[in-house]
């Protein structure tokens, strides 16, 4: 587990970049945190580090976007408006996970039940003074 100091974009950008090369295809990356924390904006920077120069727009509503570098196919997520971890099933999920998609998941506690364990746990906070960014690997 490590923590690093993402209180300016400048440090998120360079975690995210960092990360971008540890993280494998089909490897699956749960994003904790509360509302703009940074969540979204983690992705646009891992995403661009992997090579990607689609321009990344929040799935808020889509509920996932699918995005293509050389040696990655990414599934970003977001599910805070599911309203039933069920719903994944009807969004395709099973063959997302499964083909061998790198995949980042906004609100994952949304899916609980129904998403497997990830192998990655990253966790967006702030405090009056500093954002933090702690990432765990499974
Ligand atoms: N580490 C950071 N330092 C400075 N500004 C940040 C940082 N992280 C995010 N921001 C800013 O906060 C705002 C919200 O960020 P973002 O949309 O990435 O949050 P989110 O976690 O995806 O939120 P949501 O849960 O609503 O999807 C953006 O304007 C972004 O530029
Ligand atoms: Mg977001």
């Amino acid at each position: 587990m490590n923590t690093y100091d993402v209180s300016s974009l400048t440090q998120l950008a360079q975690v995210a970049q960092q990360f971008a090369e540890q993280i494998k295809p089909g490897d699956l990356i749960f994003l904790n945190g509360d509302l703009g924390m940074g969540k979204t904006t983690f992705t646009q920077f891992l995403l661009k580090a992997a090579g990607i120069s689609d321009h990344i727009k929040s799935p808020t509503y889509t509920l996932f976007e699918q995005y293509q570098s050389p040696a990655f196919s990414f599934v970003h997520m977001d599910l805070y408006r599911l309203s039933d971890p069920e719903e994944l099933y009807f969004l395709g999920i099973e063959d997302l996970l499964n083909q061998e998609n790198t995949t980042l998941i906004e609100w994952p506690e949304k899916g609980a039940g129904v998403l497997p364990d990830p192998d990655w746990q990253l966790t967006f906070q702030s405090n009056k003074n500093n954002r933090t960014l702690t990432i765990t690997s499974n």
